[in-house]
């Protein structure tokens, strides 16, 4: 972190203003207070804030309508709310709905805290970053990802390339294989909002871990749509684990109703996972991912996007 990052924090009680402050003293951040959501609104009008950390319940206006107010104001900024258990519901919805990042709840744990601010900043950085973003940005941006996800390690060029493929294979033009390749890069940007400690998890996940990781496709898909990129990669990193029978995630959509791109980059995604090393298991040879592959035809996956792609593979290997 660097002080080119100003962190805001609002909330009606002063002692608390001071406590959070001196949790971040060591972080090398700006740290800007506000007792005053009307105050903090005049505050992000008028100077950079990379990241918003409110209460919610205070007299004047209440921490959830600042942060939707500060979210027209700049779009950019990470909004995190700070709750009390009895509010819980009100900060799970108001992330569903994509008004807040995170949420933090009183009493807070110092670390937590920490890390949360910290991978806010993280998120500030992607978003700025994905505005202005050229093809190198983008990579080095999903290598960012990636580095918290070692088993994943050069996963999105892997990716990238199948999907390509694929994409010429079918004749798709070259502008919509260019943002195919882009959206296959950051197809996991979302993992940005996902704890460390889940994504490396060795065992297997519990329901409440499994939630947080399925919300990487909406939260990623949430991040691209405020850096304004292009609704083809939006629709891949939001659709990306969809499947072909209405089972996958977050819609359960099903057939055509899956946009082609994000079952371009699914079933790359796949093979790829299938024949690199995971966590839980070793990698598989070409030819069981393939098996796997076509046992997901008709389910998982569409039969054509199947067919289409066992070709290309096969074309790949004997060529
Ligand atoms: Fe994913």
């Amino acid at each position: 972190m660097n002080l080119s990052h100003s962190i805001l924090l609002v909330d009606d009680e002063e002692n608390v203003l001071s406590s959070l402050k001196r949790i971040l003293i060591d972080d090398n951040v700006r740290v800007v207070t506000s007792s005053s959501p009307l105050e903090a609104i005049q505050l992000v009008k008028s100077q950079k804030i990379s990241v918003v950390i409110s209460d919610n319940m205070m007299p004047e206006m209440k921490g959830i309508d600042l942060l939707e107010k500060i979210k027209l104001i700049s779009p950019d900024t990470t909004r995190i709310m700070m709750t009390a258990y009895a509010d819980l519901t009100t900060a799970i919805d108001a992330i569903n709905r994509g008004e807040v990042y995170r949420f933090i709840t009183k009493p807070w744990d110092n670390q937590e805290f920490r890390d949360i601010t910290s991978e806010a900043i993280a998120r500030y950085v992607l978003i700025s970053s994905l505005r202005h973003a050229d093809e190198t940005t983008i990579l080095s941006l999903a290598q960012t990802i990636e580095l918290k996800d070692p088993y994943t390690r050069g996963h999105c060029e892997r990716v990238a390339h199948y999907a390509l493929l694929l994409s010429e294979h079918l004749g798709l033009s070259d502008e919509k294989q260019k943002l195919i390749k882009y959206g296959s890069y950051i197809h996991d940007c979302g993992k940005i909002g996902v704890p460390e400690s889940v994504l490396n998890c060795r065992g297997k996940l519990t329901d409440e871990q499994m939630e947080i990781v399925k919300n990487h496709s909406r939260w990623g898909a949430d991040l691209a749509r405020t850096a304004n990129l292009p609704d083809t990669v939006i629709s891949i990193i939001l659709y990306h684990h969809e499947r072909y029978d209405g089972n996958g995630y977050p819609y359960g959509i099903k057939g055509d109703e899956i946009p082609l791109e994000a079952k371009i980059v699914n079933i790359a995604d796949m093979f790829d996972a299938l024949t690199s090393d995971r966590p839980y298991r070793d990698r598989l040879s070409r030819g069981d991912a393939i098996d796997i592959i076509l046992e997901c035809r008709e389910t998982a996956l569409d039969p054509r996007i199947v067919d289409a792609f066992i070709k290309i593979i096969s074309e790949a290997q004997n060529g």
